[in-house]
C-alpha cells in the first residue's frame, strides 16, 4: 500500500527552492516521498535528489513513490548529512528541505505508538530497530522531577507535575506499555475542565515523549549548523516545522548565521483550501535562507 501522507506547501516548497534541471538538492525528511517526487521532476535526469529518512519503513513507502525518478534513498537521520554527501562523492548542494515531525502513515500505524487514538505499544522511536530507549522506557524509569520537566519544555502542558505525579503512581502498581494506558493515565490526572477542550488532554504528553525519545531538537539543532556548509553559494535550505520549539530555532540559527540570507522574513504559512484539504498544514511553517556567495 502506498502512503497516506499529503506533502504540505508543496507549491511553496517548489517555488523557494525553485529546483533547476541538473541541480543536487537533499530532502532530509523524505518520508513518503511527495516533496522528493516533485523536487526530482523539476531537476529531471541530470540532477539528483538525495532523500534521507530514520525511518525504514518511510524508505519503503518512499521507494514506490519516487521509482522510476532521479532520487538516492538512505537510512540516516538528517544530522549526519555532511557524511551521506561525503560517502556519495557530493560536495555542495543547491538545495535543502526539511519537513520535521512525523507523517500520517507513521501516526496511522498503531504498532508504532505514536498516537494516543489508537492502541499500541508505547514505542514512538522513529528507528524502532535502533537499539535506542523507547517512550515506555521514559515512562517507567524516568523519576517524577524529570517526567514533570520534559512535558513542560517538549509539551508546554501546565498540568505536568500533576500527570507526572500520577504516571509514577500508576506504574507502581503496573508497568504503563501502552498508547491507550498512557491516554487514560493522562486523563485521569486532569482536572475534569481541562478534560474536555477542543484538542486531546493527551496531545502535548504525546508530543513530549516523542520529542524526547527521538531527541528530535538536538537533531534540528545539529543540522542547523551542518546546512551552511554544504549549500552551495545561492543554494537555499528550506524548513517546516510544526511547533513552535523548533521554529524558534530555525528562525534565530536562520538569522544568527553570517553565511545565511534569510529570505522569509516572515515564516510562510498554509492557504486555507491547503488547511480545508489537509488539516494537518494548519500549524506548518516554512522558513528559507539563501547561502551568501563565499
Ligand atoms: C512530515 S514527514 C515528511 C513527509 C514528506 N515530506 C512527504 O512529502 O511525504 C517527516 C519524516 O521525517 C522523518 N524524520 C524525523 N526525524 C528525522 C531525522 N532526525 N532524520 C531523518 N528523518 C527524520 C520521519 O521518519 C518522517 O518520515
Amino acid at each position: 500500500m502506498g502512503t497516506i501522507h499529503q506533502p504540505v506547501l508543496l507549491d511553496e516548497v517548489l517555488a523557494w527552492l525553485a529546483p533547476r534541471e541538473g541541480s543536487i538538492l537533499v530532502d532530509g525528511t523524505v518520508g513518503g516521498g511527495g516533496h522528493a517526487a516533485a523536487i526530482a521532476d523539476r531537476v529531471g535526469e541530470t540532477g539528483r535528489v538525495i532523500g534521507l529518512d530514520r525511518d525504514p519503513s518511510m524508505l519503503e513507502l518512499a521507494r514506490a513513490a519516487v521509482a522510476g525518478r532521479p532520487v538516492t534513498l538512505v537510512h540516516a537521520p538528517y544530522a549526519e548529512m555532511g557524511r551521506v554527501l561525503e560517502e556519495l562523492g557530493i560536495d555542495r548542494v543547491q538545495g535543502v528541505l526539511l519537513d520535521l515531525g512525523l507523517s500520517s502513515d507513521q501516526l496511522a500505524w498503531r504498532e508504532r505508538g505514536f498516537s494516543f487514538a489508537a492502541d499500541g505499544p508505547l514505542d514512538m522511536r522513529f528507528d524502532s530497530g535502533s537499539g535506542d530507549p523507547d517512550a515506555a522506557d521514559l515512562v517507567n524509569r524516568l523519576p517524577a522531577e524529570e517526567l514533570a520537566d520534559l512535558f513542560y519544555k517538549y509539551g508546554e502542558e501546565r498540568y505536568s507535575r500533576r500527570i507526572a505525579r500520577r504516571i509514577v503512581e500508576e506504574r507502581r502498581i503496573e508497568p504503563i506499555r501502552t498508547t491507550a494506558r498512557l491516554a487514560e493515565v493522562v486523563r485521569r490526572s486532569l482536572p475534569p475542565p481541562a478534560r474536555r477542550g477542543p484538542i486531546d488532554p493527551s496531545t502535548r504528553v504525546f508530543q513530549a515523549l516523542r520529542i524526547a525519545v527521538n531527541d528530535e531538537l538536538g537533531q534540528v539543532d545539529e543540522v542547523l549548523q551542518i546546512i551552511p556548509d554544504v549549500l552551495a553559494p545561492g543554494g537555499r535550505a528550506a524548513i517546516i516545522s510544526f511547533h513552535s520549539l523548533e521554529d524558534r530555532r530555525v528562525k534565530w540559527a536562520f538569522r544568527s548565521d553570517p553565511r545565511l540570507n534569510v529570505l522569509t522574513r516572515k515564516p510562510v504559512t498554509a492557504t486555507a483550501a491547503e488547511v480545508a484539504a489537509n488539516p494537518r498544514a494548519r500549524s506548518a511553517k516554512l522558513r528559507v535562507a539563501e547561502r551568501c556567495p563565499n
